[in-house]
């Protein structure tokens, strides 16, 4: 038996931009987790197994864009094997899906690192391999991925991203200072792909205007990697909103995901904004030690699905 876990992901600073090849910032949320066990199984061929999902399939009987069947395939595919074992492959994750979490970049590198476990293709089972063949599942699932999600998920550490040819950049970085974020979830389910397309209609509408937004994304960015590797939180705070003011202006926000913003910096949170892909999902605060119980409070009054506490460093 070979079991496996990813983490779920925050988007810390520059969603969407960050498809436009624009610098981003995420980190990995621990607290959540995706499971995959791989195990032999008496029955012929591939079982996969989704408890929580009320999934129970064959391999052979999945559709070409099933996203547990593609995980499967892709290792199946880059370590050329012709056949896989008998085996059961078991998968539960507590994040939240389709909530901005990376729940579905987490739960495909989860079954990717073990069933290459399994296979006994640790010679190939890198970081960088499986976070590329996550990207592989992505693109078929999303569209247009810009690689954020599956590299933070498989390399579980902070990181700066800029998706770009031949090889996006990633470099992880240090938090001088633990950042201590809450996570509200606005109860509203929101399709990765489906305000990642919306969003590129608007680009292709007003190309200028939405090229200055990104900039602008890219330049907060840029900065809020210096203050946190700094440690300068009033500056971090200060990038958050001013991030979530472009997100507004790109329409992926929503009042669901505004009044938590509000409510949180009402009580006292040091900036908010939303992460991933936006229109329902999740929104983080940055909040200090003394004012964490007093936001909390806030974002359940508020009517927040589930608070989450994350120190990210
Ligand atoms: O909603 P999520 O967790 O899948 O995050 C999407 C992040 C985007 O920047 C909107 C898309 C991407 O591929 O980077």
């Amino acid at each position: 038996m070979v079991k496996a876990t990813a983490p779920g992901k925050i988007i810390l600073f520059g969603e969407h931009a960050v498809v436009y090849g624009r610098p981003a910032i995420a980190v990995p949320l621990s607290e959540v987790r995706a499971t995959a066990v791989v195990e032999p199984n008496r029955q012929q061929g591939v079982q996969l197994i989704a408890p929580d999902l009320g999934v129970k399939k064959n391999l052979a009987e999945t559709g070409p864009n099933d996203a547990l069947a593609l995980a499967v395939r892709q290792v199946q595919f880059a370590a050329g094997l012709a056949q896989l074992p008998d085996i059961s492959i078991t998968v539960t994750s507590d994040i939240p899906i389709a909530s901005g979490l990376g729940s579905g970049a987490a739960i495909c590198a989860a079954i990717i690192r073990a069933l290459a476990g399994y296979l006994g293709l640790a010679h190939l089972a890198s970081s960088e391999w499986i976070s590329s063949l996550t990207y592989e599942v992505e693109k078929i699932h999303h569209g247009t991925p810009s690689g954020i999600d599956n590299t933070v998920v498989t390399y579980e550490r902070p990181v700066y991203f800029i998706r770009q040819q031949p090889d996006n950049l990633i470099e992880t970085f240090d938090i001088a200072r633990p950042l201590r974020l809450l996570v509200a979830d606005t109860g509203v389910r929101s399709s990765t792909k489906d305000v990642v397309d919306d969003v590129r209609r608007s680009w292709q509408a007003d190309r200028r205007r939405f090229e200055r937004i990104f900039d602008a994304c890219g330049e907060i960015a840029v900065a809020a990697r210096a203050a946190i590797e700094m440690g300068d939180m009033v500056q971090i705070a200060r990038l958050m909103s001013a991030n979530q003011a472009l997100l507004v202006d790109m329409t992926v926000s929503s009042p669901e995901l505004n009044r938590l913003v509000a409510v949180s910096l009402n009580a006292g949170a040091l900036g908010a904004k939303l992460s991933g892909a936006g229109r329902g999902g999740n929104m983080i605060a940055l909040v200090n030690s003394e004012k964490e119980e007093a936001v909390h409070s806030a974002l359940i009054g508020a009517g927040s699905r589930s608070v989450l506490r994350s120190v990210i460093g």
